[in-house]
């Protein structure tokens, strides 16, 4: 990661406390998915992205948000860092912004699930809860609305539009994946869509790299999905971030073929993981079973620690 250099922020022990996160942001472990998946020629590795500080893949962007925005003398303790979440993000924002002593306050859906609710409490966020059935629209919405009325007592930090959001992957986790990798070339990278951070990001990185690259963007195949953390681009609220342009592919993957995967990757690689790492290891297996070689990357975005109510179901 890039190197914190002190500049004109008038607090230092601001810059301390992000110099000492850094270094627990990231380096995430590849891991490959080899009893999951076989074919010779033919292998498919993800990113664990829970195995960082702030538990998901949301804290790269969460901690590039913050750092710009310290930097750019927009965010102090004096003001409260302002979004819209569905929970990982925010909970990741909790976490940094906690540790360096910044307040939180997070508009997100009245339906997110018990442990992220509890975990943002525990962590000292300002919860305001929205409509269940606008999803993280109305909470998008409602954030706009509270910085518009006291714009002097917030940072905006708007993860849909800001290019932190996206530069973060473009620094870190692109950047990760060539160097774990060695000799072995990545062929294709495939991701989910929430914000678009991680496609966007990841995605620029590794076609910049080789343009050979094969970049394909995950959606999910109907507005009414459970896999939380992916945006149906069609009915939701696009991202300003979201470049339309950039995939090679867009392939559809449904809530259903992800849980069924998610008792696979259970007991056949003994990781318990999030619907939405599941859904990109749908789209990777999917991908796999049509090349004859090939080396697909994806991410596990978070762990099932927040999944209870899916696990409970699944295991019964
Ligand atoms: C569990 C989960 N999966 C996937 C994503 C999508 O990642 P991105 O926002 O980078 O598109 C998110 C984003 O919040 C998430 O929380």
């Amino acid at each position: 990661m890039e190197l914190i250099k002190e500049n004109r922020v008038e607090d230092k022990s601001l810059i301390e406390g992000l110099e000492q996160l850094e270094k627990f942001i990231g380096n995430t472990p590849l891991y490959p998915f080899n009893r999951l998946f076989q074919k010779k020629g033919v292998k498919i590795y993800a990113k664990l992205e829970w195995q960082q500080f702030g538990a998901s893949v949301k804290s790269r962007p969460a901690f590039e948000i913050v750092k710009n925005a310290i930097f750019a003398g927009e965010l102090d303790r004096n003001k409260t860092l302002l979004d819209a979440s569905s929970g990982n993000t925010g909970i990741a924002y909790a976490s940094i912004c906690g540790a360096l002593g910044i307040p939180v306050a997070l508009c997100i859906p009245a339906n997110a699930s018990i442990e992220r609710i509890r975990n943002l409490k525990s962590l000292g966020a300002e919860l305001i809860l929205t409509s269940q059935y606008e999803s993280t629209d109305g909470a998008q919405n409602k954030a706009k609305e509270m910085f518009a009325a006291h714009p002097e007592k917030y940072f905006y930090a708007d993860q849909y539009g800001n290019d932190s959001n996206w530069e973060a992957h473009y620094k870190t986790t692109g950047p990760e994946i060539v160097e774990q990798l060695g000799d072995e070339k990545i062929t294709h990278f495939m991701a989910g869509l929430g914000t678009t951070g991680t496609m966007r990001g990841t995605g620029t990185y590794l076609k910049e790299q080789d343009p050979n690259t094969q970049v394909i963007a995950l959606h999910p195949d109907s507005a009414m999905h459970a896999i939380e953390g992916w945006k149906h681009m069609e009915t939701a609220l696009v991202p300003k971030i979201y470049n339309a342009e950039q995939a090679d592919d867009n392939q559809e993957i449904s809530t259903e073929e992800s849980f069924a995967l998610l008792k696979d990757i259970s007991q056949k690689e003994g990781l318990l993981i999030g619907p939405s790492g599941a859904a990109n290891l749908v789209g990777a297996i999917r991908l796999a079973n049509q090349l004859e070689e090939g080396v697909i990357v994806t991410i596990i975005p978070d762990s099932a620690d927040k999944y209870s109510e899916v696990y409970e179901q699944l295991f019964k």
